[in-house]
């Protein structure tokens, strides 16, 4: 089913300039981009981001690094986009993330992970929303 879902290149890789080794893998991949803006994040913005993870201890630290430096926020669309791109981005921690996958390749840590992207079409949805309006995402 073709589907568009929702990523972040996050602050530490856009510091180590690796966007664009992000963005071509995305494509490579078959992932279309089809909305696109870098941001720096207010602590507001990245609060209710991250709204559900609230009650977790490293809640305020994530919320210090999303905003300690620019992310680049995508609509990527494909067949089966949600769990083609965390497939691609490989689990939350690198050190158990699959060889080949974003986070083995360029995470620093558990929290400093280069990439998010949602974890289901309803996050997708919520997510998108979140960022961008109906007027700024293409072919939807
Ligand atoms: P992300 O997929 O963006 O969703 C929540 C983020 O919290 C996660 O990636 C990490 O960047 C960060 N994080 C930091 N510590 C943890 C942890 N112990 N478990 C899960 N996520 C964490």
């Amino acid at each position: 089913m073709l589907e568009t879902t929702f990523s972040i290149v996050k602050p530490d890789a856009t510091k180590r300039n690796l966007i664009g080794k992000i963005v071509s893998r995305f494509e490579e991949e078959g992932l279309c981009v089809r909305a696109m803006k870098m941001k720096q994040l207010s602590a507001q913005e990245a609060e209710g981001f991250y709204a559900e993870h609230r009650e977790r201890p490293f809640f305020k630290d994530l919320v210090n690094f999303m905003t300690s430096g620019p992310v680049v926020l995508m609509a990527l669309q494909g067949e089966g986009a949600v769990l083609r791109n965390r497939e691609i981005m490989g689990a939350t921690n690198p050190a158990d993330a699959a060889e080949g996958t974003l986070r083995k390749l360029y995470a620093e840590s558990i929290e400093a992970n280069s990439v998010h992207g949602s974890d289901s079409a309803e996050s997708a949805a919520r997510e998108l929303a979140y960022f961008f309006s109906g007027i700024e995402l293409y072919n939807n």
